[in-house]
């Protein structure tokens, strides 16, 4: 029998699953809804269903590359080449990913609220892309190319690069991928800019994020130790979930459209 044009239908598994998750999301949702003031904090899990891959678990980066020879000044020193084709490579992954409906969301929320901050870890570039505007990106942008002479940052979506490894327009020294490596400091402006956006926010957004990486792991605590409400999305619980207000256990793709749509 055909169905009249405007009848949408579901099969009972999809409507059973989106009226559990309504379920679960209602709470923090009418949370997110109350407040002015979100501050969000993002790791590799959202950019996941973008296809990227995540750092840690099954599938996870350092399961198959070591971080010491890949991600650290020492290694860098060591072997300028070879650091530079993993970025490489990275950037290849990363030039054809679309924003998925997480970061979509992420955006809708900042158009909702009058105080918003999105901190992120990831350096792919996909809030951006997605139309996130007050992003604090703290361990850079896989985008930049740093001079490690004069400084001079330079923007560059070569896939691949040119020239491996990159020289600088500007005096011809070495290039370095703009972001933070193991056993380098966070430079003291940017977590001054996050500990004033969790300052300055009534909830914290904590999305896809295993929690193990500092400073950003503690970013959570202390937003609870300083009286904010504090609501992961995760695919899996991490070591802070406990700690925290609320933890909801799914992709970020199907959870923040949901937790982020406007009444
Ligand atoms: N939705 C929500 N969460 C997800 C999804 C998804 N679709 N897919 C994976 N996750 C979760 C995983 O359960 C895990 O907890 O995302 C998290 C990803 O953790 P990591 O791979 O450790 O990534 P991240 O926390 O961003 O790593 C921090 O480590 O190596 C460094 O510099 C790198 O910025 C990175 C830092």
């Amino acid at each position: 029998m055909l169905t009249k044009p405007y009848e949408v239908r579901f099969n009972s598994h999809i409507l059973n699953k989106l009226i559990k998750m309504e379920d679960k999301i209602r709470e923090p949702k009418e949370i997110l809804d109350r407040a002015s003031n979100i501050t969000v904090l993002t790791g590799a899990g959202i950019s996941a269903e973008s296809g990227i891959p995540t750092f840690r678990g099954e599938e996870g980066l350092w399961k198959k590359f070591r971080s010491e020879e890949l991600a650290s000044q020492e290694a860098f020193q060591r072997n300028p080449k070879l650091v530079w084709e993993w970025y490489d490579w990275r950037r290849g992954i990363a030039k054809d990913a679309k924003p998925n409906l997480g970061h979509y969301a992420l955006v809708n929320l900042e158009n909702e609220k009058s105080n918003f901050t999105l901190v992120t870890q990831n350096i792919d570039g996909l809030h951006q892309l997605a139309g996130s505007r007050n992003i604090i990106e703290m361990h850079g942008n896989q985008w930049q190319i740093r001079c490690t002479s004069c400084g001079i940052i330079e923007q560059n979506h070569d896939v691949p690069l040119n020239e491996l490894p990159p020289k600088c327009k500007n005096c011809g020294a070495l290039g370095r991928p703009n972001v933070v490596w193991f056993g380098e400091i966070i430079p003291m402006a940017i977590i001054d800019n996050i500990l004033i956006a969790i300052e300055r926010c009534e909830v914290m957004l904590i999305v896809g994020t295993s929690g193990v990486v500092e400073p950003a792991a503690s970013m959570g605590l202390i937003a609870k130790h300083t009286g904010k409400t504090v609501i992961e999305v995760n695919l899996e619980t991490t070591p802070n979930s406990s700690l925290y207000d609320i933890s909801i256990l799914g992709k970020s793709g199907e959870i923040l459209p949901i937790l982020c749509k406007s009444n």
